[in-house]
C-alpha cells in the first residue's frame, strides 16, 4: 500500500507513522507513506497557499492553484484508487468503509486546514471524501492519521498474530468483548474462570455472549 498526503502541516503527521505498528509496516516495506507539503506549491510573489472566501464569512481557504498541481503531479507519476478529502462533511468512517479500503493499493490523502478546499478541486480530483466523526478538527491532518492507521493494521502481514484484526470490535459488527491478563486475581477481582479452563469452545461462546451484551447495552444501533 502506499499513501500520499498532501498537507500545509506535514510536521503535524510525522509521529503518528514514527511509532509502534505503522513505524514496523513501514519498516517491512508493506506500506510506503509520503507527505507532502502544500507550501512547496505555494504561488504568486507572497507565496500563498489560501484565500478568503468569496461570499464573506470568517475563516481562509486552500486555494485551486496549489492543489491542483500537487494533485497533478502525483497523479503523473501513478495511478490512484482513491483520492479523498478528509472533511466533516463527508461519509462516516466506520470499521467496513476501513476493510473495503484497505483492499486497495494507492491512496492520496488531502488535508483541508482552516475553513477547508475550494470545491472545484472536490470536483476535479476528489474521489472520496471522509469524516471521522460528528466534530471539526482544526484541520484534516489528524483524520488522515487516523485513516492511515486503520488502514495500515489491516495489511495482511501488519499485525504479528493475523487474527488479531479479527478480534477488533466491530469486525463482526459487535463490540469486543472484556480481555485480561495476568494475574489472575487482581485487588480481590478475578479473571471469569471460564477464561482459564482451557476450553476453546467454551471459552470462544463466553466471549461471544459477552460481546453481545455490551453491544446490546452500549450500541443497540449496531444489532440493526
Ligand atoms: N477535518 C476537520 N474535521 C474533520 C473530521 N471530523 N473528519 C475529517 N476531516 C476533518
Amino acid at each position: 500500500m502506499r499513501i500520499d498526503i498532501i498537507s500545509v502541516l506535514p510536521e503535524l503527521l510525522k509521529s503518528p507513522f514514527s511509532a509502534s505498528i505503522s513505524k514496523r509496516a513501514i519498516e517491512k516495506g508493506l506500506v510506503q507513506v509520503r507527505l507532502h507539503d502544500l507550501k512547496d506549491y505555494a504561488i504568486g510573489r507572497a507565496k500563498r497557499v489560501d484565500d478568503y472566501a468569496y461570499g464573506g464569512g470568517a475563516g481562509m481557504v486552500l486555494m485551486p492553484e496549489p492543489l491542483d498541481k500537487a494533485i497533478s503531479k502525483l497523479k503523473a507519476e501513478r495511478e490512484y484508487d482513491a483520492v479523498v478529502y478528509l472533511t466533516p462533511d463527508g461519509e462516516t468512517l466506520d470499521q467496513r468503509c476501513c476493510n473495503q479500503l484497505s483492499l486497495k493499493e494507492n491512496f492520496m490523502l488531502i488535508c483541508g486546514h482552516y475553513k477547508g478546499i475550494d470545491q472545484r478541486i472536490r470536483e476535479m480530483h476528489v474521489t472520496r471524501e471522509i469524516s471521522i466523526g460528528d466534530y471539526v478538527l482544526s484541520g484534516g491532518e489528524l483524520a488522515a492519521a487516523v485513516l492511515s492507521d486503520a488502514l495500515i493494521r489491516l495489511i495482511p502481514g501488519v499485525l504479528n498474530d493475523e487474527t488479531a484484526a479479527l478480534s477488533d470490535s466491530f469486525q463482526d459488527g459487535l463490540l469486543a468483548p472484556p480481555i485480561y491478563t495476568r494475574p489472575a486475581a487482581y485487588k480481590g477481582k478475578s479473571v471469569p474462570e471460564v477464561l482459564r479452563s482451557g476450553n476453546f469452545l467454551k471459552i470462544q461462546q463466553w466471549q461471544h455472549e459477552q460481546a453481545l451484551k455490551r453491544t446490546e447495552k452500549r450500541r443497540p444501533d449496531l444489532l440493526g
